[in-house]
Order: C-alpha cells, then structure tokens, then sequence
C-alpha cells in the first residue's frame, strides 16, 4: 500500500528528515544504527526513536534489534520521499485512487497540471529469485538491491517513454523521482477487456506500433492483451520497464514471443489468423 497524501502531508519535517538520512546511510549499512540518524539529523536519541516509531506505525520503516538496534526504509517509505520530491517540483499536486497493482508495481490516478497516472515500481525480494532473464540490469548485491533495482526499474521505464513518445503510442511521460514514474493517465479499458467492433484494423495498428518501436531500437518484452490499453479507439502500449534492446542478442527470440502473444490473443477472441513469420519480417523489415 501506498501511504496516503494525507499522511504525506502530515509528515513533520524531523520524519522528512529521517527518512531522507536513511535513504543516503543505506548504502552503507542494511540496518543503519540509531547513533548514525542521530549525527546526521543533529536531533536527540528521544526525538529520533519518537519520530521512528511514528514512522514505523505508518508503515515506511522497519525495525531490527539484533544485533544492534538498526532502522531500514520500506517501500512505503521510499515512495514517500518520491511523492515529496514530485509534489514539492509541482509534478504532482494530489495523489488518488489505486488503478492498479501488478506483481512489481502499484499504480495510482493521480494530479498533475492535468490527470496524471504515477507508478510506484517496486521490486522486491521475491522478484529477484524470479527476475526475467532480460533483466540485466539488477545489481548482483548491494546492502539494498531493492532500493536500488526499483529505481533503476523507473528510469528504465521513463527512458522507454521518452525515447518512445510520440512516435509510438504510449503514455506521455510526464516525469520520474526514485522508483516513480508520472505519465499521463490513461482512460479506457486494457485490450483483453475489450470487445472491438473493428479487430483487424486494431491488430494492424498494434504491430505497427511495435514496427515503430522496433526502428528505434526498443522491443517490449512483455506485450499482452493486458499490457495494451485502448483509448477512444486507438490502443495504447504500457508497462514498458523490461524493453530490451534490438541489438540484445536474445532480441529476435523475444521480438517473436510479443508478436505470437498478440497474435494468439486475436486468434482465440477474434478468429483472426496471421502467420507469425510474416508479422515478424514486416515489423523488422
Ligand atoms: N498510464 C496509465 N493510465 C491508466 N492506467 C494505467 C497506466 N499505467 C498503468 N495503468 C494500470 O495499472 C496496471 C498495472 O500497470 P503496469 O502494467 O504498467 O504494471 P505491472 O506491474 O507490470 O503490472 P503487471 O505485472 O500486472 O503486468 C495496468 O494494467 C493498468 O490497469
Ligand atoms: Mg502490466
């Protein structure tokens, strides 16, 4: 869970300045001691273990006694200090309702000089052990590979984004602090919920929106009837974290499973059939 704009807001300025201590001591410690927030935020031991254990309660901090008395920032915590930052660059104005959560990610509707969709990317312990192979990128190690790959996660996703953006259709990119990104909010449905009235023309301006992608030296990597969603007709790609380059040696493998995805997803609900091999040499043609 996401904490609220109204707790954001609430933070006194010593909770601020605790967390933002814990985010720079914890590329030196895992458990950063209670003596190291004390030094960096010159308040006393009282005040620190008073404002650390609202600060737990809220659901942004962890505690661990052994073998010291260690403090370590959760996601709750990190995304706090993006929503800070994109709140105090006018980026985001109000945080919303929930719109979705996938297995690395939750997504909020959310204020910015217009309706704005803002994604917490957050890749956890358990993602790790499961990483898809094009993730690369993960650090091996680290005193908190979390932190550090859930950021990259969001840069990487916002790289897609404005390299991508306009030429293919995707989310206007609207801004990006730690492990969040700001695109503009998309209204409508996903593809898989979809019934189309004109199928054939959805499918051809799906593949050239990957055709596009392609050019410019991006693939997906994870394209799925729920990874496209449709807008007032027109479809809409997202979820673009695990792009993976076209000169990647693994490309053409991957280029291949996106495109059988989404053939196969208009075969079965749409009984249009279309050879993959021919998809395929038009998209890198
Ligand atoms: N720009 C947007 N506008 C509107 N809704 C969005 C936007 N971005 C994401 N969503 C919603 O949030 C959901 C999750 O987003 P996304 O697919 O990017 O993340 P994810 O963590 O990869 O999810 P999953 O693992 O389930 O694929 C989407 O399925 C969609 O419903
Ligand atoms: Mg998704």
């Amino acid at each position: 869970m996401v904490v609220s704009p109204e707790r954001i807001r609430s933070l006194h300025k010593y909770e601020k300045a605790i967390l933002a201590a814990l985010e720079r001591q914890m590329k030196r410690y895992e458990w950063v001691p209670l003596e190291s927030l004390e030094q960096a935020t010159g308040l006393s031991e009282s005040e620190v273990t008073y404002r650390l254990s609202r600060l737990i309660a809220w659901g942004m901090v962890r505690f661990n006694p052994v073998p010291y008395d260690g403090y370590a920032l959760v996601f709750g915590g990190y995304d706090t200090l993006a929503l800070t930052t994109l709140t105090k660059k006018g980026t985001i104005s109000a945080l919303g309702t929930k719109i979705g959560e996938g297995k690395e990610s939750v997504v909020y509707e959310a204020l910015g000089l217009g309706p704005v969709a803002i994604k917490f990317h957050r890749i956890g312990m358990r993602s790790f052990n499961t990483a898809r192979v094009n993730r690369e990128y993960l650090p091996e190690n680290g005193h908190c590979p979390w932190l550090i790959a859930s950021k990259l996660s969001a840069e990487r996703e916002y790289l897609a984004l404005t390299t991508l953006h306009p030429k293919v259709s995707v989310p206007l990119p609207v801004g990006q602090n730690r492990n969040a990104v700001v695109m503009a909010l998309i209204t409508g449905p996903s593809l898989s919920r979809c019934r189309l009235d004109e199928p054939d023309e959805m499918l051809d301006a799906i593949l050239e929106n990957v055709r596009e992608a392609y050019r410019l030296g991006m693939i997906h990597a994870d394209l799925s009837e729920y990874n496209i969603l449709i807008e007032d007709g027109k479809c809409v790609i997202i979820d673009w974290p695990q792009w993976m380059e076209t000169n990647h040696q693994n490309a053409g493998t991957i280029l291949e499973r996106d495109i059988t995805n989404i053939l196969a997803f208009f075969e079965r609900k749409y009984k249009i059939v279309r050879e993959p091999g021919d998809v395929l040499r038009c998209v890198t043609g």
